[in-house]
């Protein structure tokens, strides 16, 4: 059993375009350091992704090294996975260009994210949005990835993958590895806590409506004091009244206990004593994390480091793949002396 898992390749990737919130720590980053000791990582700061929407260019480089350091911070190992920036490899965008000649107009006006970031940013549908998910399968076919984790919204984009890949093999003979999304049963869906209809998201410009990785125990506490939730004031994991369903799944997310041992340990008891303790147990569980970044951040030469060397082993792979789809596809390579 360890040994076949271990073969397995994973590839995931978070965009540096925004600060990160509780929903990728719990969704994610948490999720993928557990995932090294079981798999082969690879993670990426997906900067190029990033620029589909407007980026304040000093802003993004900051974010893109604090998105590493944070990668670092929840404990992923640089001994065990790999990390670099996609911008760092231009194989991505090599691949990206092969695909999208394989992949066709009506499939990508399809995706339902691009429909969404279509209305948000109507000023700026951009080519780039319309292609974003080719991008995503580039980064995931480069690499021969067996497993995606990503969250519940990004399904339909390794959908996509996995047609493109399955296409890409059946006219040019087998390429890519078709890889499969691995949902994490742990990875709840962590809601706006200003609209609990929506994913709590990085980019939503009401700050009460998220709280960040880095947000300090003041601010998270407020949060959630002022989260939406009803006039019932009964605490339940009831899926029908958002607000209350949402701080139950993060506090149990947060501490491991049940939907059941949560509502009894706040039987009786109103709201606001439940949203204290639901801050309280954020602020400790992000505590550690918070420490771990401020080091790291302050050491800039270790960083880059870091990623010259996941850079290097990450592009060892993404040239072997590059090259193979290159010579399928028909473009003349000269031989190497
Ligand atoms: N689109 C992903 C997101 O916004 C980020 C991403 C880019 C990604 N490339 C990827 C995720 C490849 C998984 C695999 O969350």
């Amino acid at each position: 059993m360890e040994q076949s898992t271990k073969q397995k390749r994973i590839f995931s990737a978070v965009q540096p375009s925004g600060n990160l919130t509780l929903g990728n720590y719990l969704g994610a980053l948490k999720n993928w350091a557990d995932l090294q000791d079981q798999f082969e990582c690879i993670y990426c700061v997906a900067d190029l992704h990033a620029i589909t929407v407007r980026q304040e260019p000093a802003v993004l480089r900051k974010k893109s090294l604090d998105t590493l350091a944070l990668y670092l911070a929840c404990g992923i190992d640089p001994k065990k996975a790999t990390f670099f920036l996609q911008s760092h490899i231009p194989e991505h965008t090599q691949l990206s260009w092969v695909l999208g000649c394989n992949t066709m107009f009506g499939e990508l006006s399809r995706m339902t994210q691009f429909k969404d970031k279509s209305q948000k940013h109507a000023d700026n549908i951009n080519a780039g949005l319309f292609t974003y998910p080719v991008l995503m399968a580039a980064d995931i076919l480069l690499y021969q990835a067996d497993l995606v984790p990503v969250g519940s919204d990004q399904k339909q984009h390794i959908e996509l993958t996995r047609d493109i890949a399955t296409r890409f093999n059946n006219s040019y003979s087998p390429t890519f590895t078709v890889p499969e999304a691995y949902i994490l049963k742990s990875s709840a869906r962590i809601m706006s806590l200003a609209e609990p209809e929506r994913k709590m998201s990085k980019s939503d410009p009401n700050a009460n409506a998220s709280i960040f990785m880095l947000d300090r125990k003041d601010d998270i506490i407020r949060k959630f004091k002022r989260a939406v939730t009803d006039s019932e004031a009964v605490v339940a994991a009831d899926p029908a009244r958002l607000g209350i369903y949402n701080l139950v799944n993060i506090y149990s997310s947060l501490t491991g206990k049940s939907a059941e041992e949560i509502e009894r340990e706040f039987e009786g008891k109103g709201y606001g004593d439940f949203k204290i303790a639901v801050g309280e147990a954020c602020a400790d569980v992000l505590a550690p994390v918070q420490k771990e970044f401020d080091l790291l951040t302050r050491d800039k030469a270790y960083l880059d480091g870091i990623l010259r060397e996941g850079t290097e082993k990450a592009s060892c792979i993404a040239r072997k793949t590059i090259q193979k789809v290159y010579r399928k596809v028909g473009f003349y390579l000269p031989n190497s002396k």
